[in-house]
């Protein structure tokens, strides 16, 4: 077995002092983290990030007895640190700047984007991810694009465990999640946290296009309110009825299997405080059965892809018109915002718009 050692100037204690020494130089940022501490029978030597004099090193320690020198140490971690570093010699050289900058992590699962320039590489960019990062249990690589009513992609599983189910934490919150059978995004974290602040105890809420039930999971944990959550997706349905099971609540939610205009047309009339619209691409269609639902001074948060200068302005507009053909009219818009980029010069945009 080779065995790799760094040459460290290092600081060496006795056994005894060595936690108050280790500390110490912990809080001057002068503990070389990436070398294990070396021991011999009765010594600790300590690998340091740079060279310091005795005096200088005396002002750190303290009354600690101590001596200097230079050793070789162990490194705590042996291998490459960039993914990058870690395919040299597996993709030709060319095309390692093509490596994807980041993933996104969900639950025990990391996702990747991976150019169609390197498809062939799938299997040895997955297994090089995990010796990188060894958080994760699986690595999927995205396939195609999201499409479809129930707005979800398929994926290639490239390394590690064959799955595509996981369960995600989001401020404590568990969500069940299977990216291969119903919508789900980490990159919403803070919109989801963010609707739920704006709910008071009391409410009423529809959450239209729940998927596997982020925004009615985070309201209804926070607040004692009532939220209906409807997907056309069986599988959302099935993945936020395993989630009632994996959290406490403080309301509560009722689970719909079906399609959000029926529902809403069925059952209600002016009567809820609040109605999440987050289906970006189809949101637009369900706007007068929003217009149906809600109560004077009730909320709509519309979600909508919105590109070109001024993409705040030209939600406005838009969302105004669709809320006149419901037969309502906008009271106020409170929030108007860019939630993420979905495309060059796109993004997922919200209204908060308070309805007349
Ligand atoms: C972009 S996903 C958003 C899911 C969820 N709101 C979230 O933030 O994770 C849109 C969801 O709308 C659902 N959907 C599409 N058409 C629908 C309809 N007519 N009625 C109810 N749900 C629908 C899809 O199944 C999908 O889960």
């Amino acid at each position: 077995m080779i065995s790799v050692s760094f040459d460290r100037y290092f600081v060496r204690t006795n056994v005894s002092d060595g936690e108050q020494a280790r500390q110490a130089l912990i809080d001057a940022k002068l503990l070389d983290i990436e070398c294990k501490i070396a021991k011999d029978a009765d010594w600790l030597y300590f690998p340091l990030t740079e060279k310091k004099t005795k005096k200088g090193l005396g002002k750190i320690l303290g009354k600690i007895e101590y001596e200097i020198g230079v050793r070789g140490f162990t490194p705590v971690y042996m291998g490459p640190k960039t993914l990058s570093e870690a395919l040299v010699g597996l993709i030709p050289p060319n095309l390692l700047d093509l490596l994807p900058r980041a993933y996104d992590l969900i639950g025990d699962i990391a996702v990747i984007e991976i150019p169609d320039e390197l498809t062939d590489y799938g299997s040895q960019i997955g297994a090089a991810l995990k010796t990188v990062h060894k958080n994760f249990n699986t690595v999927l690589g995205k396939r195609g694009a999201i499409s479809g009513t129930t707005r979800v992609r398929q994926y290639e599983i490239l390394a590690g465990q064959k799955k595509t189910k996981t369960i995600h934490t989001e401020y404590n919150l568990r969500i069940a999640v299977d990216v291969a059978k119903a919508y789900f995004s980490p990159r919403l974290l803070e919109e989801h946290n963010r609707i739920a602040d704006l709910v008071s105890d009391g409410e009423l809420v529809i959450d239209m296009f729940t998927g596997v039930g982020p925004f009615a999971l985070h309201i209804a944990r926070r607040h004692r309110v009532k939220v209906y959550a409807v997907d056309i997706n069986p599988d959302a349905i099935d993945l936020l009825q395993e989630s009632l099971e994996l959290n406490r609540f403080a309301g509560e939610i009722i689970p719909i299997l079906g399609d959000a205009h029926d529902y809403i047309q069925s059952g209600f009339d002016g009567d809820v405080d609040r109605v999440i619209m987050n289906h970006p691409a189809g949101a637009f269609e369900f706007v007068v059965d929003a217009c149906k639902a809600l109560k004077p001074e009730g909320v709509m948060h519309y979600y909508d892809f919105i590109g070109g200068d001024n993409p705040e302005s030209s939600l406005t507009e838009k969302i105004t018109g669709l809320v006149s053909d419901g037969g309502r009219e906008v009271a106020r818009i409170e929030t108007i915002r860019r939630v993420r980029d979905s495309a060059p010069y796109e993004y997922q945009m919200v209204a908060d718009v308070v309805i007349q």
